[in-house]
């Protein structure tokens, strides 16, 4: 997730004016959201849903009473009577920001082939599906995985389709899930906790594995990024940790002023920033590896290529190709190659993003993140919701790796991002956050080894989320699939790269059309073998 997207949504200018800046997340909605926002159609409905599922866990000791209503928005162009409800699993965005799932992507695709109806629930605490009108951190003790879990089961056996005949609630009816990203991992979870009432249930790049600090969110880029780019950036954010190493402040400033950034004090702010064209800890305005789509309407990475053709500009003008050596009395001499074309990026792109001019403070766009007052503003909104998940149980802070090569400084370590979570997250009456996330909530479902029958894990390989997946490198051998534990890798593609889709699977580019086939077979599979839950 992005923090400014947390920046904006919490001084209470959430719009989508501001481009990627609202599309926090591990999910890719940022092209999808600005282009779909703009042709929402759908009417959203509402189902009342208790807000504590768990009225004897200790875990929510204040036990609220009451519902809450969560929406959900659905499309039967396709439904004939006695077809599948296929489950769209909203995750950590609104319900609008995932139409283009049922006008062209994986829904309508199955939709069609199965004359089913399509319904995107929206999860609690995002879009208009907020329990309480302000989220305290005793407010925020409802948004567990857990609780969203079972707002999945508690939809499935409620669901009511206005305007259709009959009763489609599960098991009688055949309900398939469908989610990507954080949605696909508690798509794996409902599949693990209410097997007997679901058919079937895909998780897309489902992130399924928390842990504390995530470095290899970075190793795609290193790996399968332009590499002469990445070799420069690496070689570059050596020599700046050379010199934060030294504690020589008078070079560390200049470092800081060559960038424009002499105003930042914080050191983890200035890495940050820099790091935003490639992907700061939670937080970019600019669209990164992760943006990029097979789905030319979708795909917003056209940002990280430019900022790497800056790096490697072989024939930039002598104002930029100075500024190669301008640090080299901190180096012996040796120039820094690639600097000029890195510092005329960031401020020609990055540095006017920030319209106050304020560049060391949280003002929207700006690029400080030192100010308590800002994190503890209670106010509903996406990216606190992202937040408070990220603290308390999700983790997946970005950090540098321990060895090796770098894209981003080595001063970005977990306290840099444990520190908004403090300041974000006061203790409450009933609830507190962990020192660090309570992993274990996420991970006693099994992690990356997550299991359930008619569960279909689909991963693409050059996904930063993929080490967190079913198919991650941390994991060794090669997954096999079965029919009754289906899973997919697909080569070549990044973040739940089949979500997407043109309404023709033939006309798809070859790996994309073969993934959906899959999809479809699979899907087929578990739709004929459905006996209603019963001894399936
Ligand atoms: C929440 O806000 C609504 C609309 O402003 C208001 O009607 C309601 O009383 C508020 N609820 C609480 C618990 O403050
Ligand atoms: C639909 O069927 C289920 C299971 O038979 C039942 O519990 C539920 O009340 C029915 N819903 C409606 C709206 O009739
Ligand atoms: C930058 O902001 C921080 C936090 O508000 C402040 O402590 C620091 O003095 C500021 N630095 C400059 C150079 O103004
Ligand atoms: C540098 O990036 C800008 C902004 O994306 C782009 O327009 C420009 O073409 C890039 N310059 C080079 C030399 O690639
Ligand atoms: C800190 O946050 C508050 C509340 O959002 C804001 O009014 C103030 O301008 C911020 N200060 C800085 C230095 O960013
Ligand atoms: C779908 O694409 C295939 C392959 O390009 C093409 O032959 C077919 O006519 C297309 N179907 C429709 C309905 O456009």
């Amino acid at each position: 997730m992005r923090l400014l997207a947390l920046l904006t949504a919490l001084a209470g200018t959430a719009t989508c004016a501001a481009g990627s800046r609202l599309s926090g997340s591990r999910d890719v909605a940022a092209g999808v959201e600005r282009r779909q926002d703009a042709e929402a159609t759908y009417k959203a409905h509402t189902l009342d849903v208790p807000i504590d599922h768990f009225p004897h866990s200790p875990r929510y000791p204040s036990h609220v009473k009451g519902t809450f209503k969560q929406r959900y928005f659905f499309d039967s162009s396709y439904y004939k009577s006695g077809g599948p409800v296929f489950l769209y699993i909203g995750g950590e965005t609104s319900g609008e920001s995932r139409f283009s799932n049922l006008k062209t992507g994986i829904i309508q695709i199955l939709m069609q082939e199965f004359n089913g109806l399509g319904v995107i629930l929206e999860n609690r605490f995002y879009g208009e599906s907020y329990p309480f009108n302000t989220s305290t951190t005793d407010e925020l003790a409802y948004l567990t995985y857990e609780q969203s879990v079972a707002d999945n089961q508690y939809f499935a056996t409620h669901a009511t389709f206005p305007g259709i005949e009959g009763n489609l609630t599960a098991p009688g009816t055949p309900w398939i899930m469908y989610g990507g990203s954080l949605a696909g991992a508690l798509t794996a979870f409902t599949m693990k906790t209410y097997n007997d009432l679901f058919a079937g249930g895909i998780g897309s790049s489902a992130t399924t594995k928390a842990v504390l600090g995530y470095p290899q969110w970075y190793d795609p880029i290193m790996k399968y990024g332009p590499s002469d780019c990445i070799s420069r950036i690496i070689d570059i954010v050596d020599k700046i940790d050379d010199i934060i190493d030294s504690k020589n402040q008078k070079a560390i400033q200049a470092v800081k002023d060559i960038f424009g950034l002499g105003s930042l004090t914080s050191l983890g702010d200035f890495a940050m920033t820099i790091a935003f064209p490639i992907g700061g800890p939670m937080n970019y305005p600019t669209n990164t590896w992760q943006e990029l789509n097979w789905h030319p309407a979708y795909s917003a990475g056209e940002d990280f290529y430019h900022f790497c053709s800056n790096i490697t500009n072989p024939s930039p003008p002598s104002s930029i190709s100075s500024i190669d050596t301008a640090l080299s009395k901190y180096t012996n001499g040796a120039p820094w190659t690639g600097l000029g074309g890195y510092v005329h990026y960031i401020k020609t792109i990055l540095l006017p993003l920030c319209t106050t001019g304020r560049l060391n403070s949280t003002d929207p766009g700006c690029f400080s993140t030192q100010n308590q007052t800002f994190y503890a503003d209670p106010s509903n909104g996406g990216a606190r919701s992202y937040l408070y998940s990220t603290c308390s149980e999700a983790g997946i802070y970005q950090v540098a790796p321990p060895h090796g090569p770098s894209l981003i400084s080595r001063a970005l370590q977990i306290p840099y991002t444990q520190q908004w979570c403090t300041w974000a997250f006061p203790p409450g009456k009933h609830n507190r956050i962990p020192s660090t996330p309570a992993l274990g909530y996420v991970n006693k479902y099994g992690g990356w080894d997550v299991r359930a029958p008619r569960l279909a894990l689909i991963d693409g390989d050059v996904d930063v989320w993929v080490d967190l997946c079913h198919h991650s490198n941390l994991k060794s051998g090669i997954r096999i699939s079965s029919e009754e534990y289906p899973s997919y890798l697909i080569a070549g593609a990044g973040h739940h790269w089949d979500s997407a889709g043109i309404l023709n699977v033939s006309a798809e580019p070859d790996y994309i059309r073969e993934a959906h086939l899959w999809e479809i077979r699979t899907v087929r599979g578990w739709i004929e073998g459905w006996k209603g839950g019963e001894g399936y």
